[in-house]
């Protein structure tokens, strides 16, 4: 076990430290080694009274248990007489925990000048007046640790508590600005908002409560804050009841609602209100720079934007190719994580009924991957984006926009997690006559800037053709027909009832596939599946039997969404193969439709070149190797362990190699390619050999692998633990 958190030799100002957390906080410093300054004003709640007996209670306290300590009795408000206390006691000053406070509830309207200036004077003033004291010997030192004191009130706001909610935030803005300011001289300061039953809360937490949110549950997060150790600054924490968590600021991905040479109107602002306000995507910024840091961006890209010219639209459709094509759409960021990846891949029919489910549906799996079709999510998230400025030369009524065509081309392997950046682009607009095709070109970029996928939609707006516009553009990439001959593959899947409410969770969220009166007014008797959702289940089918599940052989594919598919309907792929493309059309079984026509997906090389490494490239093999030189150098090693333990090297998610330490049989121990050659393995451990290394040189603890599906153990687990001895020599690799 590592070693525990002492304070010897540190000196510790814990403010209001007579009662309550602070108490709780005192004792603790103490017993851990920190000469301590309890400081307390002995007052009531209110701020009235004063006495010495609360400090002096805290002290002997730690005194009778051996620890070190001083009273202080002055208010907050004199916070150069804390700090003297410490200095003249113990010459120095190292922690400073911010926590005295009282209260003055009062409705807004009610609030007297003296309640507002009382309540700021102990909690914001205070904490400043001791802090600013304190400051520069932190500096002088080059080490300082403090902790501010806000409150959930702060944070959320509560009736009854203006007065205190303003001060307690002020001290997260006071905290937020120190930890940057402190950086250079390793001074951290971070903000707590507890919750704990004292004196404070008596009058609004029933008994029970207080009983049973002791500070000693606060205690530790603060200590451990405080310690030298513990380098986190600049952080928010909620603290209770023994739980913690940390807090950050999340923006939306806002709204550039000025256009070029337009006044700007708040009208604007109401018709931009959902983006402006919508979380669905994210960011969150951790500093002023990272928060204004796209500003000058948004500047240069309006400046940049081209003018629409009203005169030039067409007043009938408004539809005008030239202009919208030149429309330049800011890029939009999309965060995911593995449970992103596992919904989508839940949502277009993987199932733990499938052989090789792990691999797309468990974060743990040496194999787990997005699946390739994946990668049109970041991508309609960035068009549906797009599409709610009003775009110059292109309108639509979202009512009466069908999916028409999908291509997807992949450049790389999507990451199981990352921030996809995306470029929209209108393509081009074609007549035709009864409505117009939209091809929205969409380029996605992962966090190094490489281009990872291109996604082209094409949508038909029903009702908006005839504007006197081309009827084909090079722009499109054509559907393909498939072979005249009998299918060479088909597999046939059923949807589930839910499959659309499940899908839907990925993104697109358009009330046609859940909502029954929505998907009456588009003239369906049931809301359908997402068109992108049947797609997904028939890549993964053309993955499945063409290229043995291997992801990376996904190169592209292209469709024509022909007619819906209803949930718990089944969808039917029949497959051709010709070369590396796979021609494929769906069927809905139950009605003999087309659902998916015109369609191909592209692979690349071969399922072969997927083969194992030769045994020679494996790390595992280096790691072994030097395991089996330890044991030469130190004989004792073996009736160390005194067990029989076989490893299996996994690569890709199959067998590559195994390897037997055997330290039982043979006097000296003897490591070795291959399954014991005498007596029985007492414990089989399955690892792949990118975890070796991580194992051996510490950067994996074994538990943590385990949990996390990353180690396999078979027989004795208490075995496996006792390797602990050879990697330990291993450390140093
Ligand atoms: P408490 O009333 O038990 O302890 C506060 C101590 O501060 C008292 O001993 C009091 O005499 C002392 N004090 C008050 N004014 C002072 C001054 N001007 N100078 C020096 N000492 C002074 O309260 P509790 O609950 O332990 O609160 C500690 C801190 O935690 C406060 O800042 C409070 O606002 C904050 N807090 C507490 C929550 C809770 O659930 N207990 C919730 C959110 C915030």
């Amino acid at each position: 076990m590592a070693a525990p958190l002492r304070f010897d030799g540190r000196v510790v100002l814990v403010t209001g430290a007579g009662n309550g957390l602070g108490r709780a906080y005192a004792l603790a410093f103490g017993e851990r080694g920190a000469s301590v300054v309890v400081n307390d004003l002995g007052g009531d709640i209110h701020g009235g009274g004063k006495t010495t007996r609360a400090a002096d209670v805290v002290v002997n306290e730690i005194r009778a248990k051996g620890g070190k300590a001083v009273a202080n009795y002055d208010s907050v408000e004199d916070g150069d007489k804390l700090v003297q206390t410490a200095l003249d006691n113990y010459g120095r000053i190292d922690v400073v925990v911010n926590n005295a406070g009282i209260l003055r509830d009062k409705s807004f309207a009610r609030i007297s000048d003296q309640d507002w200036d009382l309540i700021h004077r102990v909690h914001l003033r205070g904490s400043f007046l001791v802090t600013r004291a304190a400051w520069p010997h932190m500096k002088k030192q080059n080490y300082g640790r403090i902790i501010m004191t806000t409150s959930a009130a702060g944070i959320y706001g509560n009736f009854g508590q203006a007065n205190y909610s303003a001060a307690k935030l002020g001290l997260l803005g006071l905290s937020n600005t120190l930890s940057i300011e402190g950086k250079k001289n390793n001074i951290s300061s971070n903000t707590i908002a507890p919750i704990a039953g004292s004196r404070l809360t008596e009058t609004v937490m029933p008994p029970d409560w207080i009983k049973a949110l002791k500070p000693e549950y606060v205690m530790p997060l603060v200590l451990f804050l405080c310690h030298e150790s513990c380098l986190e600054t600049g952080s928010l924490f909620e603290v209770g009841a023994g739980w913690m968590a940390k807090l950050r600021w999340e923006r939306t991905l806002g709204a550039t609602v000025r256009r070029k040479n337009i006044a700007m109107t708040p009208e604007d602002v109401r018709d931009n209100w959902e983006k402006i306000t919508d979380f669905s995507q994210s960011s969150h910024p951790a500093s002023n720079q990272e928060s204004t840091a796209g500003m000058m961006k948004v500047i240069q890209d309006i400046d940049a934007a081209v003018e629409a010219p009203v005169s030039r639209r067409t007043q009938s459709t408004g539809m005008d190719p030239e202009l919208a094509k030149a429309h330049d759409f800011p890029p939009s960021s999309f965060t995911y994580e593995p449970r992103e990846v596992i919904l989508y891949a839940l949502g277009v029919g993987m199932s733990t009924r499938e052989e090789n489910y792990l691999q797309f549906l468990f974060e743990g799996s040496e194999a787990f991957c997005a699946l390739p079709t994946f990668a049109v999510i970041p991508a309609q998230m960035t068009m549906m984006n797009g599409l709610m400025q009003e775009i110059p030369g292109l309108k639509q009524d979202p009512v009466r926009v069908l999916h028409g065509e999908q291509y997807l081309e992949v450049y790389k392997p999507l990451p199981t997690g990352a921030t996809i950046t995306s470029k929209l682009k209108i393509a081009d607009i074609l007549d035709k006559g009864s409505g117009a095709l939209v091809l929205y070109n969409v380029d996605s970029f992962d966090e190094k800037g490489e281009k990872v996928a291109f996604n082209q939609f094409s949508i038909f707006v029903v009702g908006s053709g005839n504007f006197g516009g081309k009827r084909a553009s090079d722009a499109l990439i054509p559907t393909a027909s498939v072979p005249t001959r009998a299918p060479d593959a088909s597999i046939t899947e059923t949807t589930h009832v839910d499959q659309a409410a499940l899908y839907r969770l990925s993104g697109d969220r358009n009330p046609l596939h859940i909502d029954p009166s929505f998907a009456a007014m588009a003239g369906f008797d049931t809301p359908i599946i997402h068109g992108l959702c049947s797609f997904g289940y028939a890549v993964r089918h053309v993955l499945r039997r063409y290229a043995n599940n291997d992801v990376s052989r996904f190169k592209a594919v292209k469709v024509r969404f022909a007619k819906p598919v209803l949930p718990g309907q089944s969808i039917q792929t029949d497959m051709w193969k010709e070369g590396n493309r796979i021609y494929f059309q769906c069927k809905v079984v139950e009605t003999g439709n087309t659902a998916l026509s015109g369609a191909y997906v592209d692979l690349t090389g071969s399922s072969e070149q997927a083969s194992v490494a030769a045994p020679s490239q494996l790390q595992s093999d280096k790691v072994f190797e030097l395991m089996q030189q330890q044991i030469k150098m130190r004989p004792g090693l073996a009736s160390k362990v005194n067990a029989i333990i076989m490893w299996v090297i996994t690569k890709g998610g199959k067998p590559v190699s195994e390897w037997t330490v055997d330290m039982k049989t043979s006097k000296n121990g003897d490591i070795y390619r291959g399954k014991p050659k005498s007596g029985k393995a007492e414990c089989t451990l399955t690892v792949s050999d990118n975890n070796i290394m991580d194992l051996v040189t510490g950067k994996l603890a074994p538990p943590q692998a385990f949990m996390a599906g990353k180690l396999k153990v078979k027989g004795n687990l208490m075995l496996a633990q006792k390797l602990g001895v050879l990697f330990n020599e291993q450390a140093k690799l």
